[in-house]
């Protein structure tokens, strides 16, 4: 019995030890799996895979793939939606900021395009509803694809075997008067298959051993220190317009050489004035440089700029490396083309 007594209380001791390990460990994870899960279930959410698209929509898939790489949708005869949104590179140019067609230059940095499906909201200011819209807006860009004449467009496609094959097989019957409608919603269905889940969705589902300790910690401290209510939904963001500098206007921290009025320059409301879509956060770690003018090169430095100017916090550099090492699960472990996430 006394044995006993003195194994359950070496037992009891070695618990407390362990209990105040964490307590002193400043970062180690203090929340269960359990919590964690819940809570960033209840602010973030989880991406599905593109199921195999229904017959009717194979060719459709097909041809906007095709499509996104065909620079004779441009107006210069060499400029495509792949120039800038690299299918191999996460759907980015790394630049910060991109040339389109006749080597003109865009005035923001080029965002990923994957995850389409799951914003609210399109573009650096949220200008488009739809992704739709945005699409049709893509093409007719002056600085991007510089909006190339339907019968030109009609021409091309008619000049090329392959286009011409696939596009009659995604619309039976004539090539319509309506080509830029008809390339857009070919574009625009490519865009929606590509997803790309990542071991943050199968943590979210209830795998605990999906993230490690330390990537645990980041989304403890993303979701303690006031990152989600920006950052929200499956796509970690995409949702909501918030002004870029809170506490502090952004450009001393950015050295961004020129202010963008993001909203305010479409809606001419001075309330609006560096109003901008909050950024979806899906793989981030992968799209430097970062903000709306590629101000910033590493995702260290625009996390503590994060916490300094929206939140009015100096994050240190181990919570900032922690924040960071979590950022990283929102991205797929391995090489991948865009094309493959379905
Ligand atoms: C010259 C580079 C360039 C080319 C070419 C280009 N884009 Fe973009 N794209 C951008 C930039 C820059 C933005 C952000 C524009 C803004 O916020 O003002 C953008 C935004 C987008 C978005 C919105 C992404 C988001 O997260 O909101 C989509 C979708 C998109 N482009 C698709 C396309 C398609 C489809 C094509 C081809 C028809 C295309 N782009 C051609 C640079 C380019
Ligand atoms: C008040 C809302 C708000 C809060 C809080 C906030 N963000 Fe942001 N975040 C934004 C907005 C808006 C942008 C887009 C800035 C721009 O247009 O350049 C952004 C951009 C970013 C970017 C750059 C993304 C890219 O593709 O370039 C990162 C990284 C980021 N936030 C991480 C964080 C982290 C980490 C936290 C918490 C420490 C945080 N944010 C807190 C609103 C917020």
């Amino acid at each position: 019995m006394r044995f006993i007594v003195l194994f359950l209380s070496i037992i009891f001791i070695a618990c407390q030890q362990e209990e105040m390990v964490s307590i002193h460990d400043p970062l180690a994870v203090t929340v269960s799996d359990r919590d964690l899960m819940d809570k960033a279930n209840s602010y973030l959410g989880v991406v599905e895979p593109y199921p195999q698209p229904p017959a009717e929509l194979v060719d459709l898939v097909e041809l906007g793939e095709r499509l996104f790489r065909e620079p004779g949708l441009s107006g210069d005869g060499k400029t495509s939606c792949q120039s800038c949104h690299r299918i191999e590179s996460a759907g980015v140019d790394h630049l910060s900021r991109s040339r389109g067609v006749f080597g003109r230059m865009g005035a923001r940095n080029t965002p990923p395009i994957a995850h389409q499906s799951y914003l609210t909201r399109h573009s650096w200011e949220g200008k488009h509803t739809t992704l739709a819209a945005q699409v049709q807006a893509s093409l007719a860009n002056p600085n991007e694809m510089g909006g190339l004449p339907a019968n030109t467009m009609m021409d091309m496609i008619l000049q090329s075997d392959t286009l011409s094959r696939l596009f009659h097989s995604a619309f039976p019957g004539e090539i319509s008067e309506d080509v830029q409608v008809q390339v857009g919603q070919a574009l625009t269905t490519f865009l929606q298959t590509v997803v790309l889940p990542t071991r943050f969705d199968a943590f979210l589902k209830g795998d605990g051993d999906a993230l490690t300790s330390r990537e645990k910690k980041g989304l403890d401290l993303f979701l303690s220190k006031g990152c989600v209510p920006c950052h929200s939904g499956p796509a970690v963001g995409g949702q909501q317009f918030q002004r870029f500098g809170i506490f502090r206007d952004y450009e001393p921290f950015t050295g961004s050489d020129s202010v963008d009025k993001g909203l305010a320059g479409i809606t001419k409301n001075p309330s609006d004035d560096r109003v901008f879509r909050v950024a979806p956060l899906r793989l981030v770690s992968q799209t430097a440089p970062y903000f709306h003018d590629g101000s910033v090169e590493t995702l260290e430095e625009a996390v503590w700029i994060m916490g300094k100017i929206q939140l009015n916090q100096n994050l240190t550099d181990e919570e900032v490396d922690h924040i960071v090492s979590f950022l990283h699960t929102l991205s797929p472990d391995t090489t991948y083309s865009l094309a493959e996430g379905r």
